[in-house]
C-alpha cells in the first residue's frame, strides 16, 4: 500500500510524496526522525533532514519532529501535570512510530536539555517501551557527539527501548556541512543512508502484529 512521506511538524524538507513502505515494515509503519535541539539554524536539523531524505529515497515512510516546533505551552511548569492539547499530536506520533531516529548534538559534553525535557513530557512507560531507536551524534568537536549519544542511550535503556547498534557520529560538523545543509563528506552520507535502511529492517523485527 502506498503511504505518504510527510512532515509531522516543522520543515523537515520532506515533501508529501506517495511511496511504498520497505518490505520489512507494514504499510502503516513509519519512522519518526527527531531533530534533538531547538537551537535555531542548528546543524542537527540539517543532518536530521538528510536522514529523512534517505528514508524517502529508500521509499520508507517517515515523519519529522523538529524540537523548535514544540508548542510554547510545554515550557510552562504546569505541563508536567497537564499536557497542553497542542502536544497531543507529537505524543501520538511517538506512540505510533515503528521506530525513532534521533539526531543528537553534543552540548556541554552531553545531550541538549530540551531533548531530555521532551522525553520527560512523554507518556511513561508506553512511549519507549520496546520501541526501536537509532542515533546520530553531531558535534563541532572531534568526538562526533559520542558522549551525547551514549548518555542518551542510558536514558532510552532505562525506558526499555531497543537500540539499533549501528550508530553514526559526525565530528567537526562545521567543516562537513555546507551552507545549504549538504554533507560534504560522502562517506558520512553513505553511513546515514545505510543506517536508515538498516534501521527500517530492524524496526520490522519488532513490528506490532
Ligand atoms: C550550548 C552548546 C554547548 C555545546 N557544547 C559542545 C560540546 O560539549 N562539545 C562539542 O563538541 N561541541 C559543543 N557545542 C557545539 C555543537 O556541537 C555544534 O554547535 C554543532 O553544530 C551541533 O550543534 P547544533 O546542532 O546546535 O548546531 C555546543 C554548542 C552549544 C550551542
Amino acid at each position: 500500500m502506498d503511504r505518504p512521506v510527510s512532515t509531522l511538524v516543522g520543515d523537515g524538507s520532506v515533501a508529501a510524496t506517495a511511496v511504498s513502505c520497505d518490505a520489512s515494515m507494514q504499510a502503516h509503519d513509519f519512522i519518526l526522525v527527531i531533530s534533538g535541539t531547538n537551537r535555531p539554524n542548528s546543524r542537527t536539523l540539517a543532518v536530521a533532514r538528510r536522514v529523512a531524505q534517505h528514508y524517502r529515497d529508500a521509499t520508507i515512510w517517515c515523519e519529522f519532529l523538529d524540537l523548535q516546533d514544540l508548542p510554547p505551552e510545554v515550557f510552562s511548569p504546569q505541563a508536567y501535570g497537564s499536557k497542553p492539547p497542542a502536544f497531543q499530536t507529537v505524543q501520538q506520533n511517538v506512540l505510533d512510530a515503528a521506530g525513532l531516529h534521533v539526531v543528537v548534538p553534543e552540548y556541554n559534553g552531553s545531550f541538549p536539555g530540551v531533548l531530555k525535557y521532551f522525553i520527560d513530557l512523554l507518556q511513561f512507560p508506553e512511549s519507549f517501551d520496546h520501541k526501536p531507536v537509532a542515533f546520530v551524534g553531531v558535534a563541532s568537536g572531534s568526538w562526533g557527539g559520542l558522549r551525547a549519544v551514549e548518555q542518551m542511550q542510558m536514558v532510552f535503556g532505562y525506558r526499555n527501548a531497543h537500540t539499533y547498534p549501528e550508530r553514526v557520529f559526525i565530528s567537526e560538523v562545521n567543516r562537513k556541512l555546507a551552507m545549504d545543509g549538504a554533507l560534504t563528506d560522502p562517506a558520512i552520507d553513505d553511513r546515514l543512508a545505510k543506517q536508515a535502511r538498516g534501521f527500517a529492517q530492524f524496526c520490522g523485527l519488532f513490528r506490532r502484529k
